[in-house]
């Protein structure tokens, strides 16, 4: 990413004007699979010795790890990976090529057709800019009063909002009791734009096609926030498209590091935290990064980001209403369970299981896709400072998962704009399966 990647020489565009957009050109996408301990050490090496090698995935046994490389370090690292007999496929032979075709663009014509025969212009066949799914939120409360309510739980780092939609019938059920709650977010590692994309799309069923969903839409209320990591998601648009952490800016707190770094370098990759790497549980003991530089930094400290805050305090308001938290990433295809922290199952390990079998057989139902069902460090590795382990572990929401949506890695990131209808539908039918089970138990 940036400075030692290479830029366009047109500025993009004026959300970040100082900036030029990172240009991928020529980059290529490898995947390898490791199939013996050895192996993964010997990725793991590789790694070490070429700094610049940006990992989409992260090497583990039997997994494919997909590596972006910089189109000057292609020919050393295909010699490292034949010398040591380690298969690799090229999955983009030009990565800028894929970043066009994925998202097609909108003209002006079409915009102000949608703005004034709909009241908003969201499709989801592009994969759209934070203020289009903040005006169809919009739209949303004004439309349907009764049913949504727009909450702001506070601000990102940049001072974008943080927008929760709240649907609800009534906090009461029939027979006077309160009922349970569901959380949905979206959007917290920026790059992962089905994630946004699928949660909106959710919200569109639950409001939109209330009549269909009404059993879940009453059973429960329901707190959906789309982009948790705005300053994020929108640097991912505008000049880098595989950014994933926020956009703060620790420098202060982390100068004292040997490491000299000109501002210009903290102005790019040493900004944001990882957010879900920022939780205040178990936070920074394994699979997280103190080095600010890097992909999986953890913070300066638990909930240094304003996202991770903002959310957390909402939550804990909520904690003994909430039944069921949902965190969407991607990619992997992938229904992860706690705890992510720690190769131990968690005591009610086997009632997340049959839950979780729940949501990917709907899935499954609608066009066949396939996840995996399990815990993080058994499926890939562990890590710390988690979303789903905090709400869990902190929160005691019993029900809490993380998502990883499509795809297999054909496309990873790049997953074209046309998949996300169809990755809404299948997805909403896993929420709405699970939803069921958990909160309309009567
Ligand atoms: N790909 C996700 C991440 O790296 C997986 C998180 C799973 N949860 C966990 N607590 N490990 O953030
Ligand atoms: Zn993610």
């Amino acid at each position: 990413m940036n400075l030692l990647w290479g830029f366009d020489d047109d500025v993009a565009d004026k959300w970040d004007g100082s900036a030029k957009k990172v240009n991928y050109k020529r980059h290529q996408l490898l995947r390898v699979i490791p199939r013996t301990d050895m192996q993964v050490d010997d990725i793991l090496a590789m790694r070490e010795e070429i700094e610049e090698l940006m990992f989409w995935t992260q090497p583990a046994k039997n997994h494919s790890a997909d590596i972006l490389v910089r189109p000057d370090l292609v020919p050393d690292v295909k010699e490292f990976l034949q010398l040591r007999g380690l298969e690799f496929v090229v999955l983009f032979k030009d990565v800028q090529k894929a970043i066009n075709a994925q998202n097609p663009g909108m003209s002006r014509d079409e915009r102000i057709e949608l703005r004034n025969s709909k009241g908003h212009e969201m499709t989801f066949k592009r994969y759209h800019r934070y203020s289009d799914m903040l005006r169809y939120l919009d739209y949303l409360s004004l439309k349907y009063p009764e049913l949504v309510e727009m909450l702001t739980i506070g601000k990102s780092s940049l001072g974008q909002p943080l927008k929760v939609i709240k649907i609800s019938t009534g906090q009461l059920t029939k027979n006077g009791e309160v009922k349970p709650a569901v959380w949905i977010d979206g959007g917290m590692h920026a790059r992962e734009w089905i994630s946004p994309a699928v949660v909106m799309y959710t919200l569109k069923q639950l409001v939109e096609n209330f009549r269909v969903n009404r059993r879940v839409v009453e059973g429960a209320d329901w707190y959906i926030l789309p982009v948790s990591n705005p300053d994020g998601y929108e640097y991912s648009h505008t000049i880098d498209r595989f950014w994933r952490k926020t956009r703060s800016n620790h420098e202060s707190q982390d100068l004292e590091s040997s490491r000299t770094l000109t501002s210009f370098l903290w102005g790019e990759t040493c900004r944001g935290v990882d957010m879900n790497r920022n939780w205040d549980f178990h936070w920074g003991e394994v699979g997280a990064s103190d080095d600010p530089c890097q992909e999986t930094y953890a913070g300066p400290r638990p909930f240094s980001e304003p996202e991770t805050k903002a959310i957390s305090d909402f939550i804990m308001d909520r904690k003994d209403r909430i039944k069921l938290y949902l965190t969407m990433h991607a990619y992997s295809q992938m229904w992860l369970i706690p705890w992510g922290y720690t190769n131990k199952k968690a005591g009610d390990y086997d009632d997340l299981m049959s839950m979780g079998k729940k949501a990917v057989d709907a899935l499954n139902r609608v066009s066949g896709t396939l996840y995996q069902l399990g815990p993080a460090p058994s499926l890939l590795y562990p890590t710390s400072g988690g979303a789903d382990d905090w709400a869990k572990g902190a929160a005691g929401i019993k029900y809490a998962y993380t998502v990883e949506l499509r795809d297999d890695g054909t496309y990873g990131f790049l997953l074209p704009a046309s998949q996300i209808v169809p990755t809404g539908k299948e997805t909403f039918a896993a929420i709405k399966a699970i939803a069921k089970a958990i909160v309309c138990k009567n």
